[in-house]
């Protein structure tokens, strides 16, 4: 009786929504300061590669502790650029996680490299250093490890395979700028680790991306791969002749703006107080979530300070009445913006038709995938909005439960 009277109430049934306005997943912050960094180089000699460029590249190599950053034009294309620095070709493997968004995968297509799956762990949903050792073959040449909603990888272990086999390591850090891994920033990690500064990340750009790595050897292949593959070297050897280049490999144009990395400067002054602010919205969640059981609050291990680009709840179905789409549905219904990350990439029917997945290979991320629900999360959120989605998600695993 109780749960049918509190299902009634349901806005998914007719009953009054927690909100009258859909509170989005994701919203980007861009303040004044920001729009008027965009507009002093609007009005400067330089809308692309110019002065702000280098300036952004150092100001994240130093707020993330490594020795050197390339600007790339999206998270996808400095995924794609340190796929090309890791050596990948033809005829090599790489090894991901299932529970990223596809572009981890993808970018080692772009190289005609095969992309293989790892099962993640069950408490933080990242790759899982055993099921990876499993997949390692004489073809493979790299692993990408994802700092799922911003908790990384457990990179130690990752690193030591890596070394046991000769192997690169990039770390898709695109959830992740900002954490840290002990004592350890992400960025100066793993071999290479990438950014990603689309609109809903911690720090945004609109679009933009960005590769960190100690090594000036990847810093030489990563210039190069952003633009056209034209050396630079060679160019700077011609000094008798400005016009003089060289294309020595295929690369591409994936250079960021002047104007993009002048927002991605503004926007990096206040990363500090937006992590800090995200961090407080998922200690609110977690304690509300602890005690409602129904739902599992996203775990976190010792030592590891996540930045929380995602706040992704799993449902504990055993203990609910409906699935995950019925669930979802009456979030949105209460105007409460959820989402999934993510469908595992080799179920998305390009992966089924070309690598002849079925579904079944990485049962945890499988599973994972029928109960993950990302709530709200974004650093411009207001107590009101932490509060209503606290109260929708309470209100919507009452009336499920059995
Ligand atoms: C884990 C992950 N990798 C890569 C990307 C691609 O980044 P971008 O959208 O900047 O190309 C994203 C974007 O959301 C992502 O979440």
């Amino acid at each position: 009786m109780t749960t049918l009277a509190t299902r009634a109430e349901l806005a998914i049934h007719g009953g009054k929504p927690v909100r009258e306005t859909l509170l989005p997943y994701a919203r980007q912050s861009v303040d004044e300061a920001d729009i008027q960094a965009v507009v002093d180089v609007l009005r400067s000699e330089w809308l692309t590669t110019g002065p702000k460029v280098g300036e952004f590249e150092e100001a994240v190599a130093a707020r993330v502790g490594a020795k050197y950053a390339v600007a790339f034009s999206s998270g996808t294309a400095a995924l794609h650029g340190a796929a090309f620095a890791a050596g990948l070709q033809p005829g090599d493997e790489a090894i991901t996680t299932p529970l990223t968004f596809a572009a981890t995968a993808n970018c080692m297509l772009y190289q005609g490299a095969r992309p293989v799956f790892a099962d993640v762990c069950t408490d933080t949903l990242n790759l899982d250093p055993e099921k990876t050792a499993e997949q390692i073959t004489p073809r493979t040449r790299a692993i990408f490890p994802v700092d799922y909603a911003g908790h990384p990888a457990d990179l130690d272990s990752i690193l030591a395979l890596a070394a046991k086999h000769g192997l690169t390591v990039v770390e898709d850090a695109s959830h992740a700028l900002g954490a840290t891994f002990g004592e350890r920033r992400v960025g100066s990690i793993a071999h290479m680790t990438t950014f990603s500064f689309h609109a809903v990340k911690h720090l945004a750009t609109g679009e933009g991306g960005m590769v960190t790595t100690d090594d000036p050897r990847l810093v030489e292949a990563l210039q190069r791969f952003r633009n056209h593959g034209i050396d630079r070297d060679a160019h700077q050897r011609q000094a008798s002749g400005e016009w003089f280049y060289e294309m020595v490999a295929l690369g591409y144009n994936y250079r960021l703006t002047d104007i993009a990395c002048a927002l991605g400067l503004s926007q990096l002054a206040k990363l500090d107080a937006n992590l800090a602010r995200r961090r407080a919205i998922a200690a609110c969640y977690t304690d509300a979530f602890r005690e409602c059981p129904g739902v599992i609050p996203p775990m976190v291990r010792g030592d590891i300070h996540p930045v929380w680009h995602l706040y992704p709840i799993r449902l504990d179905l055993e203990h609910l009445s409906s699935g995950r789409a019925e669930i979802f549905r009456a979030l949105r219904a209460e105007n409460i913006g959820v989402n999934v990350h993510y469908i595992p990439v080799q179920l998305h029917p390009y992966y089924r038709d070309h690598f002849g997945y079925r579904g079944g290979e990485y049962p945890i991320a499988e599973d994972a995938y029928q109960r993950l629900i990302s709530l709200p999360m974004f650093h411009g959120m207001t107590d009101q909005d932490v509060e209503d989605v606290v109260r929708a998600v309470r209100k919507v695993i009452a009336a499920y439960s059995r």
